[in-house]
């Protein structure tokens, strides 16, 4: 494998693409090049497929691909990863609909061409059914080409931390995050199943070509560990260095923890702009573990920024710039601080008092990110919106549902006459749950059902962060109320409803989520909507005046050098920021319950030299 020095710590040739949607792009490039040869040739093309988010843009190429460009599929015989244990073929999260759903159905692949494993086997056959499939593959020539995702966990099908580099085809128990990440999809972690079929480790690096796929940057830093790490068992992903042709084909959000984007001044000449600039001096006073203002000129020279200290003539200058700029993110004035000289501060003064937006992807995103931040501008005098974009009843369970359903009906007995609609409305959810068993589609009813329950503790919570329950509007995004997860499709009603709403408010600071995230996601979805409507409306005059500020909820949180807005809060806000969190009972992030997040940001700025604050919340502007 050649290297540029730049990607001298990358042990698999990796691919950055602007977006999700280019590099999907490039792949069904390769494929389709690949079924013409074979075709050429006489032969089927074999694909190895995968399931998750990470493909869904790659499936709906190839689908463009076979309806507008008439790529047949005729000759491709597909072997999929893996398919969970116990679960019949029609469940609304078997790997085998997921993918008649995805692909299947809409290409011209012929059905005894698809090979998934079968979730639905006796215990006792699972061995020799293991074993067939391996024939199957190794009976058609082998897997041509493995697409790949990679799990947070670093996994490759569902080959977990320790799964041996020579691992076939088998049975195999899910890890606990695994299974958290799945909850979503199966109303509920309890839900998940604990078992899987999965190609092993050894199957998979049998293929002759293997391409893994990642986006969103909550996959860098387990892309950096498998591309960038030693190959072992802790990572299945870095098993892929050993492997004659693969790439990892990442977009920009997903590449983020390569040493080549993160830390380039280590690896060959970083371009040393203001923000390349906070980024050195940020890691280099956590790498010595001392604070800004006391970095020497020979920690800078010894770390590859010698040529940044000639700019700047002395570490001290360097030093007092950055630590200058680094302090002047924290505001306890998001909104801005009234008759206050504003030229070093994060938010201008005037307008005053502001009216301010939070856009919620899915419910809760907003308490998690920056509950604090919202009680403050509240406080502060400034008009809050919350608008809950999707309303999340996708993970309400039916217990939850039937709970509130059984209360609905038991009132109805109370005064019957006047609620017999609500009594009938109550059974036919009761009836519904009953029917359908666990794994049944929910009807529009019971979704609504369900989203009534979220709009219930979003109000809840708002108002324990001092937002009126008429400020808080539900939008109900069309993307999320007629999709599911991982399935999810932009629809331009969505760009309307968030326009209509931004042109009524016309507000002066929007805060949202979502920029990097997974783009098959609700929260890229959702940001995805938002900037259609916000690129809908250059001329809209309020648009000159309107600042975006991101927040971090479900997503990575920022790194030191990214943050331009820095809230602080002492320990009775960040108490009361818990509090609010606590109001979403269906459901619930697992990410920052305790606050963690921010106190963690508050000891970097303690480290760093800032003061030493309780917790933090933080935020980046977004320009477009
Ligand atoms: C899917 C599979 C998994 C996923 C991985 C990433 O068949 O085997 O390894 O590729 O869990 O999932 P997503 O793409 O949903 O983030």
């Amino acid at each position: 494998m050649s290297h540029t020095p730049a990607e001298q710590f990358e042990k698999i040739s990796s691919v950055i693409f602007p977006s999700a949607a280019d590099a999907a792009a490039a792949l069904a490039r390769e494929v389709r090049a690949l079924i013409e040869a074979k075709n050429a040739a006489g032969k089927p093309a074999v694909l190895g497929m995968a399931t998750g988010s990470t493909p869904v843009p790659f499936y709906r190429e190839l689908i463009r691909l076979h309806t507008e460009e008439g790529l047949s599929f005729k000759n491709v015989i597909t072997f999929n990863l893996d398919e969970y244990f116990g679960l019949i073929r029609d469940h609304r999260e078997s790997y085998f609909r997921f993918m008649q759903e995805q692909l299947f159905k809409h290409i011209d692949i012929p059905a005894e061409n698809i090979h998934l494993p079968d979730g639905t086997i006796a215990l006792d056959a699972v061995f020799d059914h293991c074993a067939a499939y391996e024939r199957a593959i190794a009976d058609v020539g082998g897997i041509d080409l493995q697409i790949l995702g990679i799990g947070r966990t670093g996994h490759i099908g569902f080959n977990e931390p320790g799964s041996p580099k020579d691992s076939p085809t088998r049975l195999v128990p899910l890890d606990r995050i695994t299974r958290q990440d799945a909850a979503a999809d199966f109303l509920g972690e309890e839900n998940v199943p604990r078992f899987a079929i999965t190609m092993g480790v050894g199957t998979i690096l049998r293929a002759k070509k293997i391409v893994l796929m990642a986006w969103g940057e909550n996959k860098s830093e387990i892309v950096a560990r498998a591309v960038e790490g030693e190959e072992n068992e802790a990572v299945s992903a870095s098993f892929l260095q050993s492997h004659a042709n693969s790439r990892y084909f990442l977009n920009t959000a997903a590449s983020s923890a390569l040493t080549r984007v993160k830390l380039p001044w280590l690896v060959g000449r970083a371009e040393w702009t203001p923000q390349e600039t906070r980024r050195a001096v940020c890691w280099l006073s956590t790498k010595e573990g001392k604070p800004i203002l006391k970095l020497l000129d020979e920690e800078y020279n010894e770390n590859g920024m010698a040529e940044l200290l000639t700019r700047y003539g002395r570490a001290y200058e360097l030093n007092i710039d950055i630590f200058n700029r680094q302090q002047h993110t924290i505001s306890g004035w998001p909104g801005g601080k009234p008759r206050a000289d504003d030229s070093n501060r994060p938010e201008r003064a005037l307008p005053f008092p502001k009216t301010c937006l939070v856009l919620v992807p899915e419910p809760q995103d907003d308490v998690v990110g920056m509950g604090g931040t919202i009680e403050r501008l509240v406080s502060q005098g400034h008009e809050v919106h919350i608008a809950c974009l999707a309303s999340g009843d996708l993970r309400v369970t039916d217990a939850e549902a039937l709970r509130f359903a059984r209360v609905l009906s038991e009132t109805a007995e109370i005064d019957h006459a006047r609620w017999a609609e609500a009594l009938r409305f109550a059974a036919g959810i009761i009836e519904e749950i009953e029917a359908k068993g666990m794994f049944g589609d929910p009807q529009p009813r019971l979704r609504e059902l369900k989203s009534l329950i979220r709009r219930g503790e979003a109000r809840d919570a708002a108002q324990s962060m001092g937002v009126a329950a008429n400020n808080v509007h539900f939008l109900d995004l069309s993307f999320y109320a007629e999709g599911r997860y991982r399935q999810f499709k932009l629809s331009t009603k969505d760009a309307a409803r968030i326009g209509s709403l931004l042109d009524k408010l016309k507000p002066h600071q929007i805060y949202l989520t979502g920029d990097l995230a997974d783009p098959s996601s609700v929260q890229g979805m959702a940001f995805a909507s938002f900037r259609q409507a916000w690129s809908e409306r250059t001329t809209a005059p309020w648009r000159a005046n309107c600042r975006i500020w991101l927040y971090r909820g479900h997503q990575k949180e920022f790194e030191p050098h990214e943050i331009e807005m820095a809230v602080p809060m002492s320990p009775d806000q960040l108490a009361r920021k818990l509090s609010a969190a606590q109001k979403f009972q269906t459901h619930t992030l697992t990410e920052n319950l305790d606050g963690s997040r921010n106190k963690h940001i508050a000891e970097l700025y303690d480290a760093l030299g800032m003061a030493e604050y309780e917790a933090i919340e933080v935020f980046r502007r977004w320009m477009e």
